[in-house]
């Protein structure tokens, strides 16, 4: 079959702010999408970018005392991390304030002009002589003049939903400094003549968005109704893009954004020997965006048109995916259900997430609910029960008790696996049109065949009495399990490819599946998933929720208890003598995986981890740290950093530690193990 060449987007994430759990319902669904294009052989690439500019991220900035390009640079960092960790596999994040994109704006600048596609107006809008700015709606609040409601927007209220223009509001004030005299000033502004488009956007819409989002949009399109013109500029001070030729006016952030996914893949394409004209203008290349309902008008509307207006090639198709409630109801700051990725990570696997949003997600708008206790269950009853105990305990019996080999399946097992390879195509389907909760059902439909087979044959019974007989089911089982394992690659990879590793294959593609696995040796089975404890799931929500208490203002809500007692900077210890680079050097830290972590019993200090260490081995290690996890098996699972070459230590009536795993933090506010984010291995080194 031909290969395809795809571009595929998820909406740039603002510069200013954390990536929380909403904003990865979008990312991990187009990663699923990349991920399956990639294993079926296609030339697939996924973009994305810091959308960096505007006006909160100047006025963050200028209350931090820092400039813009200083904050974007370190929330890159922070999100680049937080995808990494999540398994999202760009292969360009980039940032909208790059030459790239400043190139493209000004080539689309350009051909718009050229185009008379621009037209120019003199807006009015509130301006505070004290910030000495413009200020747009979000930077003005004020009295709702229906309801009353105080404090809110220039535009729309949130308590009565009403809409208004900011001279309508009552007592406008300066959502910044506070000031009240605000003035009404005008300045030319330049816009884009978006009705010059509407036949071809009626058609684009059509064609290239989903029907329920066409219909909506339709509605703008009645022969009596026009498409107003749309203002791509703003006034100084703005951090973004000078216009050129227009000193003082820059583009608004919302032209620079999408142009930012052009940029992005020009990037890539200069890093990887590419020519931007192959991906993008080639009329055989597939763009995808996927997006979430809030922003269709500037996908589906502004931006076709732009891309029409100035010569480039629109979006095959935009995806638009719903929002994310927790437990019901929208995410809350003051319930803790507004999660952070980063406090998540704090206390589950990512593959948890991306498993139970996978079961979730389809290809349809509605909003999407992350019931916490439906998270535990189902990641405990099919991806840990169901699944993943195929490979534990065909891998351990086959490796403990029958020299680690594989035998061939016998006749029944034979017709299972024929069974699990012809939902292949199926499958693939589901993938390709983004069904992607059905390959959740159509796996563990197969996974309930192979526990019917492994419980109907007790393999754990006949392995004393028919081990020929029994290596024939483990046979099938392992083999059913791996092809469990290759379907749930896109949504699963490092879970998948640490499978593939126990079969001593490489990372599997789509035609993996051609290959029966049988008279081979197979490695030690490691750690793969482990259930979650509820207890687990409460403290993220509590962290979460007290983070927020923490960060609200002093009337608002009591600092929590941790932040009452945190260590003033002179309680911090003195720093020891300093140590040359040889000294340090000879510190050996690796990567471990905690297999298991457990109190130590009648002992008020002591947890006891069981390691994994890779090709190291395994370990055991006496930790200090029972004051903070009253709960130790909520590391269970993780990756953490480990001494190796600590000399052994025993320990008085407990027995001997082979290592030390290293923590951080002051005994007085907490002490929290050192755990390693993304994809390591057990026995990477760690510096
Ligand atoms: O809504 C948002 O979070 C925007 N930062 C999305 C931009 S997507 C694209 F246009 F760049
Ligand atoms: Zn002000």
């Amino acid at each position: 079959m031909k290969k395809r060449r795809i571009v595929v987007t998820a909406a740039l994430p603002y510069a200013n702010g954390n990536i929380h759990l909403g904003h990865l319902l979008e990312y991990l669904q187009t990663d699923y999408w990349v991920r399956f294009q990639k294993m079926r052989g296609n030339e697939c690439v996924y973009i994305c970018a810091d959308d960096t500019h505007g006006t909160p991220i100047m006025i963050r900035a200028r209350k931090e005392n820092r400039t813009p390009e200083n904050l974007i640079e370190e929330v890159w960092k922070l999100h680049n991390d937080d995808f990494s960790a999540f398994q999202v596999g760009f292969d360009n994040f980039y940032s909208t304030n790059s030459p790239e994109n400043l190139a493209f704006c000004t080539d689309i600048f350009s051909k718009l002009q050229q185009s008379g596609a621009l037209i120019t107006r003199t807006v009015e809008q509130l301006y505070c002589p004290n910030c000495k700015m413009f200020l747009p709606d979000r930077f003005v609040k004020g009295t709702c003049p229906k309801c009353g409601a105080t404090e809110q927007y220039g535009d729309s209220c949130e308590k009565c939903g009403s809409t208004y223009g900011f001279d309508e509001l009552k007592d406008a004030h300066c959502a910044t400094c506070g000031c009240t005299d605000l003035e009404i000033r005008g300045a030319e502004h330049i816009l884009f003549d978006l009705a010059k488009f509407k036949p071809y956007l009626k058609d684009w819409l059509e064609q290239h968005t989903p029907g329920d989002v066409a219909r909506k949009l339709q509605e703008w399109f009645g022969e009596d109704k026009e498409l107003l013109p749309w203002d791509i500029s703003r006034d100084a001070p703005y951090f973004g893009f000078e216009i050129p030729g227009h000193p003082g006016k820059f583009f608004y952030v919302w032209l620079d954004a999408p142009v930012g996914y052009m940029a992005s893949l020009k990037n890539w394409c200069d890093k990887h020997g590419e020519k931007f004209e192959d991906w993008w203008q080639n009329p055989d290349a597939e763009l995808y965006h996927f997006i979430g309902k809030d922003i269709v008008r500037f996908h589906c509307l502004f931006w076709p048109a732009l891309l029409h207006a100035s010569g480039y090639k629109g979006p095959t198709h935009v995806n638009v995916h719903g929002f994310l409630t927790v437990n019901g109801e929208k995410m809350s700051k003051s319930r803790g259900t507004f999660l952070n990725a980063r406090v998540y990570l704090n206390h589950l696997d990512p593959g948890y997430l991306r498993y139970y949003y996978a079961c979730k997600v389809n290809n349809t708008t509605d909003d999407i609910d992350l019931n916490l206790d439906d998270f535990v269950q189902r990641v405990n009853s099919d991806l840990v029960g169901k699944i993943t105990n195929l490979a534990s305990r065909g891998a351990q019996m086959i490796g403990k008790r029958l020299d680690g080999r594989l035998g061939e399946p016998d006749e029944e097992g034979a017709a299972l696996i024929r069974d699990a390879l012809s939902r292949a195509e199926v499958i693939a389907g589901h993938y390709e049109a983004r069904r992607f909760s059905q390959v959740p059902v159509e796996v563990c439909k197969i996974a309930d065949a192979a526990n019917a087979y492994f419980d109907a044959h007790a393999p754990w019974k006949t392995i004393a009495t028919d081990p020929e007989g029994t290596r024939k089911v483990l046979t099938t089982i392992l083999n059913l399990y791996r092809i469990l394992a290759i379907y749930l690659r896109p949504i699963l990879p490092v879970y998948a490819d640490n499978a593939a590793a126990l079969f001593g294959e490489e990372p599997w593609t789509w035609a993996s599946l051609e290959t029966m696995l049988v008279n081979r040796p197979i490695g030690e089975y490691r750690y793969l998933a482990t259930r979650i404890d509820p207890k687990a799931v409460q403290a993220m929500i509590d962290e979460q929720k007290a983070l927020f208490a923490a960060a609200a203002p002093a009337s608002a809500a009591p600092a929590p208890a941790a932040a009452q007692t945190a260590a003033s900077p002179a309680d911090v210890p003195p720093l020891k003598a300093t140590i040359d680079f040889a000294q340090f050097d000879v510190c050996d830290f690796r990567v471990a995986r905690v297999e298991s972590c457990t109190a130590v019993p009648k002992s008020k200090k002591l947890v006891r981890f069981e390691l994994d260490v890779g090709p190291l081995g395994h370990r055991t290690v006496f930790s200090g740290i029972r004051a903070y996890y009253p709960d130790p098996s909520v590391l269970d699972g993780k990756l953490v950093v480990f001494v190796a070459n600590l000399a052994p230590r025993e320990m008085k009536n407990v027995g001997t530690s082979e290592g030390m795993v290293l923590s951080a933090g002051m005994a007085e506010t907490g002490i929290s193990v050192l755990t390693v984010l993304g994809s390591a291995n057990p026995g990477d080194p760690a510096c």
